[in-house]
């Protein structure tokens, strides 16, 4: 039995896709348990057989797990989840295309749906102004999960019901924003019954999930479990409010996939080896000037830091050793997986934040208090750089005698190893670190 988790250990957008992928490549089932068109995860594919030779291939999923992009796994979308009808029939679709067997894809009967309204409420709510959050409608969705009028995949095999809830749903945000000209406009009936159509391309993939991945660990199979987002964005552990609606952290794989904790053998951080967030909220180690923008890149090329769902410029900063050992206790990663090394060639010193001073105090640990985050300024300890290109190392000898220590030293500030350096974009510019 193997049950692997891929968690998030910062603000997310820390490669979880490449390495879930990368960790797929002998699995039998990827699942996906938390978020929604939110996440964006990308994996680049080297491909051999291409028409013009080897060429590179990438795949941006932001619903289906990266896992699933591997011939043979089954792609499980988990009830945790918040999923927008006519997003998941195309990436789906995209699944059919990239695999050359017919993908196997199950979605979870209790996993909620992203309806019309909801992108037009968090509009109206201001949620999206305040907190600058990727629009898409996933916190009103979580809302109406939590509130008992939400809709869930098992509603789309009853569509009578379907229509009138939807129907009552969207009476019910007409009477909280009278003056909305966009609620006024929606056809609550037609869009149902738009989205009934278009959930037939997928209809028959709705089931109980719960049993299916339980077996598959009955079974010994190996399941990987992808989370979306970071620790740093989970609704409970993350810098509330700044944060996104679900549970991010490895709790997520519990309620968001119906897996007990003791069935994973192995949680593994994923961490950038700098530190990014995009949208509002407190950044401790966050560089505005030319530090950050290095880091950032200019956006030419398809790795730099620019959202995969929103193209929206992240924020980039040195690594957050704080908050990297805040995600590892709440988490309990036995592993970690650095991704991005190869960003900080280059530099003459490295920086990493070991601790924060807030006022005449000094913090060792995260607060679990955005208010008081922001008021935190990171004292850092500086590292030798390297400045030789490493995007070829494929080995922990290849790399360069600065680039192990600087591993090393977050390996003994964490208290966890490092097992996977990611040194480049494709799924081969990997590092695995003996055991
Ligand atoms: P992946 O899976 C980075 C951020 C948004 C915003 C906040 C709330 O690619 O790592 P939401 O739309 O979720 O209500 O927005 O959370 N956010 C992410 N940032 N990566 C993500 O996903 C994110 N998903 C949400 O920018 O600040
Ligand atoms: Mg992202």
């Amino acid at each position: 039995m193997s049950g692997i988790a891929v968690v998030g250990a910062q603000w997310g957008d820390e490669g979880k896709g490449k390495i879930a992928h990368l960790l797929a490549q002998d699995a039998d089932m990827a699942v996906r348990f938390n978020g929604g068109t939110n996440a964006g995860h990308t994996v680049a594919v080297q491909n051999d057989d291409g028409p013009n030779g080897p060429e590179e291939q990438e795949f941006k999923f932001h619903l289906v797990p990266s896992g699933a992009l591997h011939n043979g796994c089954t792609g499980v979308l988990g009830n945790g989840m918040v999923l927008e009808p006519l997003s998941l029939a195309e990436e789906i679709q995209q699944l059919h295309e990239a695999r050359d067997d017919r993908p196997d894809v199950r979605i979870s009967a209790g996993a909620h749906l992203i309806l019309p309204y909801h992108p037009m409420v968090e509009r109206l709510e201001g949620a999206l102004r305040e907190l600058d959050t990727t629009a898409k409608g996933i916190g009103p969705s979580y809302q109406d999960k939590i509130a008992r009028r939400g809709l869930r995949a098992v509603h789309l095999q009853h569509p009578e019901t379907f229509v009138e809830r939807v129907v009552g749903n969207v009476e019910h945000f007409r009477s909280l924003y009278p003056n909305s000209p966009e609620l006024k406009r929606l056809d609550p009936r037609a869009e149902a019954e738009r989205l009934l159509e278009a959930s037939q391309a997928f209809g028959e993939a709705i089931s109980d999930t719960i049993d299916l991945v339980n077996g598959a660990l009955d079974d010994g199979q190996t399941v990987i479990f992808e989370g979306a987002q970071g620790t740093l964005l989970d609704v409970e552990f993350g810098t509330y409010p700044y944060v996104t609606s679900s549970y991010a952290t490895i709790g997520g794989v519990g309620v968001g996939a119906g897996v007990p904790p003791q069935r994973l053998d192995r949680v593994i951080g994923v961490a950038k080896a700098f530190t990014s967030r995009v949208g509002a909220g407190p950044f401790p180690t966050e560089d505005t000037g030319e530090v950050g923008e290095r880091l950032r890149g200019t956006g030419e090329n398809p790795w730099d830091e620019f959202g995969t769902t929103t193209g929206r410029p992240r924020r980039c900063g040195w690594l957050d050793l704080v908050a990297l050992r805040y995600a590892a206790r709440l988490n309990g990663f036995t592993e970690l997986a650095l991704v991005k090394l190869d960003v900080l060639s280059g530099f003459d010193e490295l920086k990493v934040a070991t601790a924060y001073r807030q006022g005449d105090r000094t913090l060792e640990a995260f607060p679990n208090d955005a208010i008081l985050l922001e008021d935190c300024e990171p004292v850092y300890e500086t590292l030798p750089g390297w400045s030789t290109d490493i995007t070829g190392c494929r080995s922990w000898d290849d790399l360069p005698r600065n680039a192990q220590r600087y591993i090393q030293h977050i390996e003994d500030a964490i208290g966890v190893r490092i097992s996977i350096i990611s040194v480049g974009r494709a799924s081969g510019a990997t590092i695995n670190v003996p055991r």
